[in-house]
């Protein structure tokens, strides 16, 4: 690890611990370094009598992050020397409690590292299978950073890769349609050094950056030899920020959503800030436009009390915005087109199998900062579909359809079932803690009872078109639901990342990153659910909702991790032996194995790793058992992830993003002098091409 401190790009002068400068200004617009924009009064009785111990429990998790801090100075070396591996799991079934390794969890875990390389465990293989400015469609010129131009880039893979979906084309395994988002974009690593300024980007790299968001749609094909290839195909897409979208649902053309381009409220130009997203079970992906905010300007343009409120709420920015695109397109100046932000912040629908659909804006999920969107079926045949609001003190929400799910892919079956997401019924998450507000501290020490749990309620913020909340529109539910959500006591969060179901025990997980705010004066202090103020490591949330049913306006919770050094007294893990664990930090996208072992991949690690893909097993003796299973290179955060039974695939996004044009501190993949960039990875176990090499068995 350098000891040199972090070079800074110009104009990036603050941003929050644990995640690289460039990473803040460019991916969120610095939400972290402007104050949170959920200053509701909103909270549940717990906060108040909690602010007399939250000064106590900052104070404790102080002291906690620096011997934290001292024991992962050890973490600096290559992962050959592999210190902060406990013993027990640097080699399989020793140390105190020998144990037999969880099906799908039998590797041996990589070591904590700051390596300029994608670490894989002993045994496996790994290979990029596409990486930004590689050819999508028919005419694609080869990648040339020193000449590139928005014409090639809209024929080429985006940039800053996040979620990735495989939508199998058959039963055989081998073909699949991958679908990934590119997130956003980091200008000043686009282009040679010396060539982009900040203050005055041209044109023209503008409008690359425009074509290196959205989506790309790849045909592939397993490789006999291991990992997965991009072949050519009428299914390869590029959906740029100059696509056309429908909107469709309960605000599809509401007043809040005309401009002067689109009179209508019925069609959008593009989607943006694409973070995590899911595979539907019709075959299609949802992807949730995330931090939507930092691509406008001019917020403070906006006068009427009401509607500036509103903007503040979702973070939008006064004077110019960082990317300065609304010299360019009069849609990114508030003062010009107020309706415009409106028109992002939604879950937006892409059926990769036909390539001439038109995307969709699924109004009825709400709009708010989605990380992502995942499907489970209720008992009686309806769609239930989580999101998380990515920011902190932000909420979990839910949307229940009214009609029922047609098993199949068909594009009948694609069209009905995409049509439910437009009629039903969102809801937001309360959760209340079983155990006494006074042994929730904010230290993070287990309450009495051993476990953060408690119970939860679902509660309606609109149906159609009625609303459930007082003083509100339908309308002004789904278009200001982070609006609504404040008035009906939903509970803060420590940034609800992604939400997926486990498809073999039917509970539903989360991940929530962190919250450094959490405990400070002013804002809501620890509770059940979010027990450690100063939360620099996250935690990952466990629920299932009664009787086993999607549809359910009630749950019980747990926390299944606590995340952070083992060895620090604020972690826990399942209750699994924390010696025998690897140390985890931000947890952020999640996925589940075929046996039902959650996969998560972490964005920010506080400790002082690189951020990587861990497995840990749910259920039985193992259960809260983390183990890594790769480390990305430097800077860079791991996304997707997909887990099939004989191959992972990993986002490697912004690699090198601490690094300066001139003095660059990544060259992943291509090495020597080359650009970092990008890239989808593949692992595979070692000689066991095809589909004969399972993942951790
Ligand atoms: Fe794009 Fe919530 O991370
Ligand atoms: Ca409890
Ligand atoms: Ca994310
Ligand atoms: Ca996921």
């Amino acid at each position: 690890m350098s000891t040199e401190p972090r070079r800074l790009l110009p104009l990036l002068s603050s941003h929050r611990p644990g995640r690289s400068a460039v990473t803040c200004e460019y991916r969120c617009g610095n939400a972290c370094a402007h104050p949170a924009p959920n200053t509701s009064a909103n909270g549940y009785f717990g906060d108040v009598a909690r602010s007399v111990l939250s000064r106590r429990g900052a104070l404790k998790a102080t002291a906690v992050m620096s011997a934290t801090a001292a024991g992962f100075a050890a973490l600096a070396g290559t992962a050959a020397a592999e210190p902060g591996v406990p013993a027990a799991l640097a080699g399989r079934g020793h140390g105190g409690r020998p144990s037999r390794p969880v099906p799908g969890t039998d590797f041996e875990p990589v070591a904590p590292n700051t390596a300029d390389a994608v670490t894989v465990p002993e045994g496996y293989d790994h290979e990029v299978v596409i990486r930004w400015g590689d050819p999508v469609l028919p005419g694609a010129p080869r990648f040339d950073f020193h000449n590139q131009t928005a014409e090639a880039q809209a024929k080429q893979f985006g940039y800053n890769n996040d979620f990735v979906g495989l939508v199998p084309q058959d039963s055989s395994g081998w073909r699949y349609l991958m679908v990934v988002n590119h997130e956003y974009t980091t200008e000043p690593h686009m282009f040679p050094a010396g060539t982009y300024d900040p203050d005055n980007p041209t044109e023209e790299q503008v409008r690359i950056a425009w074509e290196a968001h959205g989506l790309s749609v790849v045909q592939t094909v397993r490789d006999p030899q291991g990992g997965l290839k991009v072949v050519p195909s009428r299914y390869n897409r590029r959906i740029t920020l100059n696509t056309e979208f429908e909107v469709r649902g309960p605000a599809a053309g509401s007043d809040y959503l005309k401009t002067s381009a689109d009179p209508t409220g019925r069609k959008v130009f593009g989607t943006q800030n694409n973070c995590a997203g899911g595979v539907t079970p019709w075959g299609t992906i949802l992807s949730g436009e995330e931090n939507i905010h930092q691509y406008f300007a001019n917020a403070d343009a906006v006068t009427d009390p009401v509607e500036a409120e509103r903007l503040r709420r979702y973070g939008f920015q006064d004077g110019e915005s960082g990317r300065k695109w609304e010299r360019f397109d009069k849609r990114w100046d508030i003062a010009k087109e107020p309706n415009e932000p409106n028109r992002f912040g939604w879950v937006v629908e892409i059926d990769p199998n036909d390539p001439n659909s038109t995307p969709i804006k699924h109004t009825a999920l709400g709009r708010f900062k989605h990380e992502g969107a995942n499907i489970k079926i209720t008992k009686d045949g309806r769609l239930a579909v989580y999101s998380g609001d990515d920011e902190r003190f932000e909420y979990i929400y839910k949307f229940v359809s009214n009609g029922r799910y047609k098993p199949g892919r068909s594009a009948h079956a694609r069209r009905h079932n995409s049509r439910l997401l437009d009629d039903g019924t969102l809801y937001v998450a309360k959760f209340t803690g079983d155990s006494p507000a006074e042994e929730i501290d904010g230290s993070g020490t287990l309450p009495s009872d051993g476990e953060f749990d408690g119970r939860g309620t679902w509660i309606p913020l609109a149906s159609g078109n009625v609303s459930h909340v007082p003083g509100m529109t339908a309308e002004e539910v789904y278009v200001f639901t982070r609006l609504a959500a404040d008035k009906v006591g939903a509970t803060k969060m420590d940034r609800p990342e992604d939400i997926e179901p486990n498809p073999v025990n039917g509970r539903v997980y989360a991940s929530l990153t962190n919250n450094s705010d959490r405990g400070v004066a002013g804002k809501a202090g620890a509770d059940e659910a979010n027990p450690r103020n100063g939360n620099r490591n996250g935690q990952v949330l466990e629920w299932e909702e009664d009787g086993g049913d999607a549809a359910a306006t009630t749950f019980s919770w747990r926390l299944l991790l606590v995340c952070g050094d083992p060895a620090a007294a604020d972690t826990y893990f399942g209750g699994f032996d924390k010696s025998q664990v690897s140390p985890i930090s931000c947890p952020d996208n999640v996925t589940f194995d075929s046996h039902g072992n959650l996969w998560i991949a972490t964005d920010g690690n506080a400790l002082g790793s690189n951020d990587g893909l861990f497995a840990v097993p749910v259920d039985g003796p193992n259960r809260g058992q983390v183990k890594q299973f790769l480390t990305v290179p430097i800077g860079a955060e791991a996304c997707g992830p997909v887990v099939t039974d004989d191959v992972v695939l990993v986002a490697v996004q912004h690699p090198g993003e601490d690094g300066t044009p001139e003095d660059p501190d990544s060259h992943w993949p291509d090495g020597g002098t080359s650009p970092a960039r990008p890239a989808i990875v593949a692992v595979w176990r070692k000689g066991k091409g095809g589909r004969s090499g399972r993942i951790g068995f």
